[in-house]
């Protein structure tokens, strides 16, 4: 638990589902008040609000889409409504689909970037004007994924939008480190999460993606939301510009291991 979290206002995209509800949870934990943003699932958001509370802090369930700069001016406008101020905000949203990159509709590549990537900037660009006008120290986190880094074949567009985020996260870091906001990006893997569900239902799908994880497991949401609960407080004051890989090893080059190459 950190101490300096107790009563600080969150903002999360994407909080309905996965890891967006868990980080949501374990700010709840922290005691702090957190805006959980959805899209389509109001009962997800409803639930993690719940936990939220039963956690030990507050929160409220809004509908916006963060792609779009009139959603999230509502997030800012409900935090500052509701808990009177903005000290963490996350960006969380994001979806994935799979295609051949030959094949693949610029409707899908439109929608994957406006969420993953334009839906960071705007978020960002969204808390820094609050953080900045207001002479507020602030902090930012955005979940990337292990796929900034690794390129990921028939997922172009996602993988795309993730490198996007990383040098979006390092630029804003730089740009913003001397007024007192910490801009930071968590890589996670191959999480339990509905995102991955079907995927990891069927057994040989299992098997193989354990195969690219020295740890030969898969990571729980909970293990994502520690790491965002940690870059979050103060214990990670002099941490701003990194992405912090929550994957098992996944990016340490799994088919060399044993030494083969
Ligand atoms: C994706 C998952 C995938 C993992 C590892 C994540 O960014 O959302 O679907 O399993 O990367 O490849």
């Amino acid at each position: 638990m950190y101490q300096d979290l107790n009563g600080k206002v969150a903002v999360i995209t994407g909080g309905s589902k996965g890891i967006g509800t868990a980080i949501s949870e374990r700010l709840g934990k922290e005691k702090m008040k957190v805006v959980v943003n959805y899209h389509s699932d109001e009962a997800g958001a409803n639930q993690a609000v719940e936990a939220v509370k039963a956690a030990g802090g507050d929160g409220i369930a809004v509908q916006a889409n963060v792609g779009s700069e009139e959603g999230v001016q509502k997030l800012v406008d409900v935090a500052l409504s509701e808990y009177g101020t903005l000290d963490l905000w996350i960006n969380n949203a994001g979806m994935e689909n799979q295609c051949e990159t030959h094949k693949l509709p610029l409707e899908d590549w439109e929608r994957v970037i406006n969420v993953n990537l334009t839906g960071v900037f705007l978020g960002t660009k969204a808390a820094l004007s609050y953080f900045v006008e207001n002479n507020k120290k602030g902090n930012i986190i955005n979940i990337s994924s292990v796929h900034e880094q690794i390129p990921w074949p028939t997922f172009a567009h996602y993988s795309a939008s993730k490198g996007g985020v990383k040098l979006l996260t390092e630029t804003v870091a730089m740009e913003y480190a001397n007024r007192n906001i910490r801009v930071n990006n968590i890589g996670p893997g191959a999480i339990k999460t509905p995102i991955n569900a079907e995927k990891f239902a069927d057994p040989e799908q299992l098997q193989t993606t354990k195969e690219t994880i020295p740890m030969q497991r898969i990571g729980n949401p909970e293990e994502v939301a520690a790491a965002a609960a940690w870059l979050a407080s103060d214990e990670a004051s002099y941490v701003t510009g990194i992405t912090l890989f929550v994957d098992g090893g996944m990016t340490l080059y799994p088919a060399f291991q044993g030494g083969k190459g």
